[in-house]
């Protein structure tokens, strides 16, 4: 079997899976595709690629003989960019969130559902270490059936909204907190299972007191509520401006009906708490809650935890094998669109709306 030939298109954050792929013995990196030129430039140095590999228009980039395309860009790209891609017959790998708009959700969905190629989200954050724990205790029984699941990503990222000292600001800043929700709905929706999904969203949080202008971005904090198909209730929290310096919270808790499984509100490597009604003590347990693999070899460490690199290898056995990783078009939709309704819900004054889903 040859190398699968690899084009990422937005070299920044995209970048990560591009050193990824040409390090990768079973990839190479052909093309690269970026507006920022001197970016550009600098990374065709690092592939040491040749002229013809590297461009600024996405329909030329396209049309290579990649048989990958990494969809880096910002997110409001996401939906035009990978569907041409899926309809170029090319896998697309696409960074979080899979679209900003509904529509944009949908023609992805439906992108992918007619292309021979394969669609997957990158929502590396289901790949930490110890949510594959987690999950091989949930499977297992050990806290019973889940009814209750929560989660909170609270990153302080105003630097990333505007630039204080030049007034330039960023896509991020037409993006609301709650839009960007993947990184805590994926864990969970996967802890939960493949067989249950969102169905209806409500949110609060609507103001920005912290910091004035770039609305929907500046909202101080969005909590949204969720139910699913079978009844499972879900919240989530979300800031990208409340004062926290690092490290930043990623935290998750689900309940089942024979115990609970929590990680700590403190940064990436830290201990959480357990119950396994009939095996701990009824004060619980500590347990480690790290998102590094342990046993990982040197080449996949970096890039939260090796969060990056099992979900990078994830996508070439979906292409190479037919294994079915967690991020397929369609959970992809499940863990997006719940955000969007969220704040839509979020403005029309804490409304509970339906959740769109495709597959029905
Ligand atoms: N999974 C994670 O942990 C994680 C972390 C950071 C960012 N992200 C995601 O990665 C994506 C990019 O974020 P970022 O932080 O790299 O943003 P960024 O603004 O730093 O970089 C975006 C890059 O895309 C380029 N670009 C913009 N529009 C383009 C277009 N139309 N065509 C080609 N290139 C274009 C820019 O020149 C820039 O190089 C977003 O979807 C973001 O949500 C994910």
């Amino acid at each position: 079997m040859g190398k699968l030939k690899v084009g990422v298109v937005g070299v920044s954050r995209g970048g990560s899976y591009m050193m990824k792929y040409a390090r990768n013995a079973r990839t190479e990196v052909t093309a690269i595709c970026d507006l920022d030129e001197k970016r550009l430039e600098a990374v065709s140095k690092d592939l040491n690629l040749s002229d013809n590999q590297v461009f600024t228009d996405y329909d030329a980039f396209i049309n290579t003989d990649v048989d990958i395309v990494v969809v880096g860009t910002p997110i409001p790209f996401h939906a035009e960019q990978s569907v041409k891609a899926l309809d170029a017959g090319k896998h697309v790998l696409s960074e979080v969130t899979a679209a900003n708009t509904v529509e944009g959700c949908k023609a992805i969905y439906d992108a992918a559902k007619r292309s021979k190629a394969k669609y997957m989200l990158a929502e590396n954050y289901i790949y930490f270490h110890f949510i594959k724990e987690w999950k091989k205790y949930i499977d297992a029984g050990k806290i019973g059936n889940i009814h209750y699941a929560e989660a909170e990503y609270i990153h302080d990222i105003r630097n990333l909204l505007i630039n204080t000292d030049s007034g330039e600001t960023f896509w991020r800043k037409y993006r609301p907190p709650i839009h960007y929700c993947t990184h805590c709905l994926g864990p969970l929706m996967y802890l939960i299972g493949d067989d249950d999904y969102i169905v209806k969203a409500t949110a609060s949080g609507n103001k920005n007191t912290i910091q004035e202008g770039l609305w929907p971005s500046t909202i101080d904090m969005q909590v949204a509520l969720f139910e699913t198909k079978k009844g499972r209730g879900i919240k989530i929290c979300r800031s990208q401006v409340t004062p926290r310096p690092e490290p930043h919270t990623v935290y998750y808790s689900v309940y089942g009906t024979k115990g609970f499984l929590e990680n700590t509100r403190h940064g990436g490597e830290t201990v959480g708490s357990r119950y396994f009604e009939g095996e701990d003590t009824h004060r619980g347990k500590l347990i480690n809650c790290y998102q590094t693999e342990i046993e990982a070899p040197d080449y996949a460490k970096g890039g939260h935890g090796t969060s990056d690199y099992y979900l990078s290898e994830a996508f070439l056995d979906f292409i190479q094998f037919d294994k079915t990783p967690p991020t397929t078009v369609d959970r992809a939709m499940e863990i997006t669109l719940p955000g969007l309704i969220a704040h839509e819900a979020a403005v029309q004054g804490n409304v509970w709306l339906d959740v769109p889903h495709f597959t029905d």
